[in-house]
């Protein structure tokens, strides 16, 4: 039996048959019930005849019968959105076929046969960008996870592995350049104007791997020599205007290439390899063996129009895909519950590489913040699933924060656990046995006890359990006590206790030095662990470096928060210290349940604290900048059950606005110190960036009429788009005559850059302007915003989504602005509206009338008619 949606397993599932009374009646994959495929793809050959409003699609499939699969006399070949115009068997016109559902069945008599399929497809009317879709002129593929049964009709599933010849034809002005996987192997003119192009790909691999490019592109050239002295053609494709932008791609490329030779011994395997940029995307890039195709926002880049953050999104995006060859590619999953053993692997590895070029201690405490502020809320609502689900009706649901970012950060806890170099050896084996296959999760764990000895029959609970463990900890005498709890999630009541790793480290309270670090595994409910040589009185730091992806409640005396804040020696555990204090003022500031109340000395140690960090000489800024930021309105939300989102923004701004009063002359001075670095992309200078846009944020939260010219005066001068972004995100939020004039000079100044006009929304829709509704009200009805286009629309409203002010408006307008995108969204292109339902998904979380209100749009969406399979399963999860 397929694993696809097959009338079969419906009929075996009593739940389905209730839900087939509805009209979506869609239906649930389940992880246990894999099966293997029943027929084998060795090769495939495939023909496009290109035409951006119609291309027909002929397609070769050798199929041959799987001796480990029960026999069937069908193929089931899966479809979506397409139809057979001819189906050939074994050369002869077949007639024996019929549909079932979307899907094709072929009968096959004997142990082989040679299938052709036509279909025909209009590109230019893909909305759903999966499949084939015309983006600016230029044809392009998405094909991961199911989009390949949008073009022609083939098993789609990634344990089915073939190698794959295209060839493509078409009009050579329209489509000048055609790419595909592996090399070139052929090209020729043809009559009127037209030709054609060949490639072949020597590496087995799932259709959702599968990408073909056709458009008028230029690139960016270069090569890279492999440790074992094979020389690699490199080029990055783009519109011609945008060929200035790609520099950092191919610089961010070579160094990726290298990396993964000396740090996981993991050499390129094609003669070529291409990257191509692409406008319309509904995700960050897409990993297809030899040609890489990428949302623009991750390739293109220049300090005119990227921040510096853009810079290290482009370098860690084009590591993250360039890595899959390895861990997704050569190695891929078994079926798409297995999705973490590539994108979590694969985080880590890109983590891990962007360590090594920026730092490490920056970059963890930002991985931190987002797993945080994105990661723990799902973890903690009804969207909440294992780094493996067990089950889904949509998989384009289940590319999640979860998935990928706490995916990352289970793995990161096998390497703490077995140290870089037994972690190294286990990735090696996980490599070597599975080259060529479709493997599990369970596979990869398997190598890494073996090839790492380590033993992980428990820590196995990290792939089965979702929810973020509570640790509690209290150091008394020389004893550490810990004790944990899963909390409930989704279809998961009882939880069992989990493998945790802490790094510890104890602080004599007098000398402010440590006697070290060491790791205690916590694997019980409850344990103690005794310190021989704790100084009396020890300040406890524990979960240092972040070693494990749990919350912690930790028992501690008056002035042991400001003590790490000063003293810790690791970074990370510094960060967190002061981040801790924060929480506890801003949770007793919100009037949270449970929370001590603030005295006018706290409020005076915090600002002794930040004043310290201001001043401290030997913090570079990076990390100044780092310590400075608040923690985000979301991550406050998680630290109570039930949260008043306008409150805790409220005590946010509100603690913001004294810090900047309060150490206004110091802001000042940052400010004016850091404006006088002149741009480069050397750390020192990126630094001074980031805390001098930091100290205009708080400045303008203290004194807004003061603050107003001196941003305006930084918009000004900016030489580059992270002091002229810093400086726009600042006066957006400003009711002050200097927003206008620079919101209308930002827009001029980049008209027709289509991610630079993506900030201009997001600023806008992402303010703390009080009109921030209207403002997001008319900018959907500006000549610039298109519904078709993904990056537009995540920029005006997950920027607004994510706003809480805005968002969480006392009139419930905001809910109601975004359950109006996702009805609007959804039949255009329903993977990205699906996106959309998670805000609202919060509900429960959230103090009335908040709650009662998201729930009411939830509702609303679920009742309309025609919801696709994305959006519905989204909404019927969260409210469930
Ligand atoms: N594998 C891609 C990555 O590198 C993500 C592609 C997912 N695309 C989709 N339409 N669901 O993370
Ligand atoms: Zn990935």
């Amino acid at each position: 039996m397929d694993i696809a949606r097959t009338p079969s397993t419906a009929d075996g599932n009593p739940e389905m048959a209730d839900a087939a009374h509805e009209p979506h009646a869609p239906v649930t994959i389940r992880r246990a019930d894999y099966t293997p495929p029943a027929w084998l793809v060795p090769e495939i050959a495939l023909h496009f005849d290109l035409g951006a409003g119609a291309t027909t699609v002929r397609s070769e499939l050798k199929v041959v019968r799987n001796p480990e699969a029960e026999r069937t006399g069908n193929i089931r070949l899966n479809g979506d959105e397409i139809e057979p115009k001819s189906v050939l068997r074994n050369g002869a016109p077949c007639e024996s076929w019929t549909m079932d559902g979307n899907d094709l069945l072929v009968s096959i008599d004997g142990e082989e046969a040679l299938i052709s399929i036509t279909t025909e497809l209009a590109p230019d009317t893909n909305s759903k960008l999966m499949g084939l879709y015309a983006s600016n002129g230029m044809l392009c593929t998405q094909c991961e996870a199911e989009g390949f049964r949008r073009i022609t009709f083939f098993p789609d599933r990634p344990d089915v592995l073939s190698t794959y010849t295209v060839r493509m034809e078409g009009d050579a002005t329209t489509f000048p350049v055609l790419l595909s996987n592996g090399n070139k192997t052929g090209e020729g003119e043809l009559e009127g104007g037209r030709h054609w192009a060949e490639w072949h790909d020597p590496w087995p691999k799932p259709s959702y791997l599968f990408a073909l490019v056709a458009g008028d592109l230029v690139a960016l050239e270069d090569s890279f020599t492999t440790m074992s002295g094979r020389t690699i053609d490199l080029a990055i494709w783009v519109r011609e205007a945008d060929l200035g932008r790609t520099q950092h791609a191919m610089d961010s490329l070579k160094k990726s290439m290298k990396w993964d030779e000396e740090t996981f011994g993991r050499e390129y395997d094609l003669d070529v390899f291409n990257i191509v940029a692409v406008g319309d995307f509904n995700m960050g890039a897409m990993e297809n063996k030899g040609l890489n195709i990428f949302n623009t926002k991750y390739v293109l880049a220049d300090p005119e129009t990227a921040t510096d953050g853009d810079y290290d999104g482009v370098e860690g995006v084009i590591a993250h895909e360039y890595f899959h060859n390895w861990s997704g590619n050569r190695v891929t999953c078994r079926d798409w519950f297995q999705l973490s053993l590539k994108e979590g692997f694969t985080v880590l590895r890109d983590q891990l590489f962007s360590q090594d070029m920026q730092g490490e201690a920056v970059k963890r405490i930002e991985d931190v913040r987002v797993l945080r502020a994105v990661q723990f809320p799902e973890d903690s609502g009804p969207l909440a699933h294992p780094i493996r689900p067990d089950s889904y009706q949509e998989i384009s649901n289940f590319y999640t924060s979860t998935v990928y970012n706490k995916g990352a950060e289970v793995l990161r806890m096998m390497r703490s656990m077995a140290g870089e170099e037994r972690f190294r050896k286990g990735t090696d084996l996980y490599f070597d046995r599975h080259d060529g296959e479709a493997a599990t999760c369970e596979d990869f764990v398997r190598a890494i006890e073996e090839g790492a000895d380590l033993d992980l029959k428990q820590f196995r609970r990290w792939y089965e359990q979702a929810g973020t463990p509570r640790v509690s900890a209290a150091l008394k005498d020389g004893e550490l006590r810990l004790t944990q709890e899963v909390p409930a999630t989704p279809g998961q009541p009882d939880k069992q206790p989990m493998v945790i790793p802490l790094r510890v480290a104890l602080f004599d309270r007098d000398t402010g030095k440590s006697s070290g670090e060491r790791l205690v595994v916590l694997d019980r409910a409850e344990a103690s662990f005794k310190f021989e040589d704790a100084p009396a009185d020890a300040v406890l730091s524990i979960n240092r470096g972040f070693t494990s992806p749990i919350s912690l409640d930790v028992e501690r005396a008056a002035g042991d928060l400001l003590f790490l804040a000063a003293n810790d020696d690791d970074p990370f555990a510094r960060y967190e210290a002061l981040q801790e204090l924060v929480i506890e003022h801003l949770l007793a500031e919100a009037g949270a349940e449970g929370a001590v109340h603030n005295d006018a000395a706290d409020l005076a140690a915090l600002g002794e604290a930040f004043g310290a960090i201001l001043d401290d000489d030997a913090l570079d800024d990076q990390m100044r900048g780092e310590m400075l930021l608040l923690p985000p309105v979301a991550y406050l939300c998680e630290q109570v059950l039930v949260a008043d989102p306008v409150a805790l923004h409220k005590a946010r701004e509100g603690l913001k606005a004294w810090l900047g009063g309060e150490l206004r002359e110091r802001f000042e001075a940052l400010h004016a110190r850091a404006s006088a670095v002149p741009y480069s992309l050397e750390r020192k200078a990126r630094g001074a960036r980031k805390v001098k846009t930091q100290a205009l944020a708080y400045l303008a939260a203290a004194d807004a009429a003061a603050a107003a010219p001196r941003a305006k005066a930084q918009f000004d001068a900016a030489d580059n788009m992270t002091d002229r972004q810093g400086a726009l995100m600042v006066l957006a939020g400003l009711d002050r005559p200097e927003r206008k004039a620079a919101l209308a000079d930002f827009h001029e100044r980049f008209a027709g850059n289509d991610l630079a006009i993506d900030k201009w929304f997001a600023l806008q829709a992402g303010s703390l302007h009080p009109d921030v509704i209207e403002h997001v009200k008319d900018l959907a009805g500006h000549a610039d915003f298109r519904l078709t286009n993904p990056n537009r629309v995540r920029s005006l409203y997950m920027a607004f989504a994510a706003n809480k002010h805005g968002f969480h408006a006392e009139s419930g307008e905001g809910y109601r602005l975004v359950a109006d995108l996702i009805l609007q969204l959804d039949p255009i292109n329903p993977q990205t509206a699906a996106r959309f339902v998670a805000p609202l998904g919060r509900w429960r979380r959230m103090a009335e009338p908040h709650g009662t209100m998201m729930r009411e749009q939830l509702e609303r969406i679920a009742a309309a008619d025609g919801l696709s399979r994305d959006t519905y399963e989204q909404v019927s999860r969260s409210l469930g």
